[in-house]
C-alpha cells in the first residue's frame, strides 16, 4: 500500500497540454496547464474562458491547483455595500480575484460534462496574472452498473455516462477520510472496484470538500489572505486527511474575522460568531471547527471561532479533519482572514 503513494509522483511525469485563452476546441487531457496571455494580448481581453472537457467518462472531479494568480484587489461598492472583485475568476460557485498564490480547489464535475472557467477582465490591467494546473480525477465505476452491462464489445465507441450509487458516493470519502487505507474491508472493496487509477483514488477528495490536503503537515490561509481582505459571503470546506486514531493541531499564526458582538472584548467563540437565532443582518463570519478544543484548556470545547484575538492560539481537534468557513454579506477592513499551520499526528488526549 506504500507504493500508492508513490504512484501521483509518477504521473506528474506525464506531459501536460497548455490550453490557451478563448480556444475555439474544448482540450480532452488529464492533466491541463492554464497561462494567461501576454501582457499585450492580455491588456485587450475584457473575458477569458477554458473549456475543458472530461478525458474519460469516469471523472468526476477536478483539482485546481493555483500556482499563480495575480488580479486587482475587490474593491468596496458604495451602492450595494458589498466588496465586489473588478476583474475574476469564475469556477462553479467560487469566484476568486486578488492574490492566490498557492490556493487549490477541488471542483465535482457531473460524468461527460466539460468544466468551464470564467476570467472576467473588464479593468484591462496589464499586472493580472495567472497559472493553473487542472488535474482531471476519476471516480470508481459503479460496480452493479458494470455487473448489468453486456461484455465491453463496443464500449470504445460509445463512452457511458455512469453515476455513483449513493451508497458508494457516501462511502469513497468516508474511507479517504478517516479510514486507514492500508488494510479493513473498505479499502479492499475498493481494491476490487474497477478503479481507473490508484493514483487518483489517493488524490479524490472527499465529497463536500472544497479544498483536500492530504500531508500531515501543512498550511491553509483563506482566499486573498497576501491581498489582505476576504470576500464576504463565501462558504467552503477545507479538509486534511487523517484516519480515525489521529489527532490534528491547528497553529493560528494569523487570525481576524469579525465578531457579532464587537463592543465585547475578547476571543470570539460560539455565540459570538453565529448567534443560535437566525435574525437578518447577524454577522457570520467564522470558522467551524467540530469536535475542537483550545490546546491550553482542554475543558474549553468551541465549535466556531471568530474574532480578532486567536493569533497564537493552538486548537486540537478529532477526525473527519474539516474546517468549515463562513463569511457574511458584510464586510470591514479588519475582515483580512486567517493563516494556520496544521499538524496531524497519533491521538493523544481523550476529548
Ligand atoms: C455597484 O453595485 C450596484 C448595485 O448592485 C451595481 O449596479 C453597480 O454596477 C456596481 N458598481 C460597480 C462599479 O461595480
Ligand atoms: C461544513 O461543510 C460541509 C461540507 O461542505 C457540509 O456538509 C456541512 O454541512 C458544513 N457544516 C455546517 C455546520 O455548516
Ligand atoms: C470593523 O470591525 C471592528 C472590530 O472588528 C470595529 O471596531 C469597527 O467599528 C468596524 N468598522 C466598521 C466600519 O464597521
Amino acid at each position: 500500500m506504500k507504493l500508492l503513494w508513490l504512484l501521483p509522483l509518477l504521473s506528474l511525469a506525464a506531459v501536460d497540454c497548455q490550453l490557451q485563452c478563448n480556444a475555439a476546441t474544448s482540450v480532452r487531457q488529464k492533466r491541463t496547464v492554464i497561462r494567461s496571455p501576454v501582457a499585450g494580448k492580455l491588456s485587450v481581453l475584457d473575458t477569458c474562458q477554458y473549456e475543458v472537457a472530461p478525458w474519460s467518462s469516469q471523472v468526476c472531479q477536478v483539482r485546481i491547483d493555483i500556482e499563480r494568480f495575480e488580479l486587482p484587489q475587490p474593491r468596496f461598492n458604495a451602492t450595494s455595500q458589498l466588496l465586489e472583485c473588478v476583474d475574476f475568476m469564475q469556477v462553479q460557485r467560487f469566484q476568486l480575484c486578488g492574490r492566490n498564490n498557492g490556493q487549490h480547489l477541488y471542483v465535482q464535475v457531473q460524468r461527460g460534462r466539460a468544466l468551464k472557467l470564467h476570467f472576467s477582465l473588464g479593468s484591462h490591467s496589464t499586472q493580472s496574472t495567472w497559472q493553473l494546473t487542472l488535474t482531471q480525477l476519476e471516480c470508481p465505476q459503479n460496480t452493479l452498473a458494470m455487473a448489468k452491462q453486456q461484455p465491453a464489445t463496443d464500449a470504445s465507441h460509445m463512452p457511458t455516462v455512469r453515476t455513483l450509487l449513493p451508497f458508494l458516493s457516501n462511502f469513497l470519502p468516508r474511507t479517504i477520510f478517516g479510514g486507514n487505507p492500508g488494510n479493513g474491508p473498505a479499502a479492499q472493496l475498493i481494491q476490487t472496484l474497477t478503479a481507473p487509477s490508484a493514483a487518483d483514488l489517493e488524490l479524490l477528495a472527499p465529497l463536500g470538500c472544497d479544498q483536500f490536503y492530504r500531508s500531515t503537515t501543512g498550511g491553509i490561509a483563506s482566499f486573498n489572505f497576501a491581498g489582505g481582505i476576504y470576500m464576504p459571503n463565501m462558504r467552503y470546506a477545507i479538509c486534511v486527511a487523517g484516519a480515525a486514531n489521529m489527532e490534528i493541531s491547528y497553529s493560528l499564526d494569523h487570525f481576524s474575522l469579525s465578531k457579532s458582538n464587537n463592543d465585547v472584548l475578547g476571543p470570539g467563540y460560539d455565540e459570538d460568531c453565529h448567534s443560535t437565532v437566525k435574525t437578518m443582518g447577524r454577522a457570520t463570519d467564522y470558522l467551524l471547527i467540530a469536535n475542537s478544543y483550545m490546546a491550553n484548556n482542554q475543558a474549553f470545547q468551541p465549535t466556531y471561532y471568530c474574532g480578532n484575538q486567536l493569533a497564537g492560539s493552538k486548537i486540537i481537534a478529532r477526525p473527519p479533519f474539516v474546517i468549515n468557513f463562513s463569511s457574511d454579506a458584510q464586510t470591514n477592513a479588519s475582515e483580512t482572514g486567517f493563516q494556520l499551520t496544521y499538524k496531524v499526528r497519533q491521538s493523544q488526549s481523550q476529548l
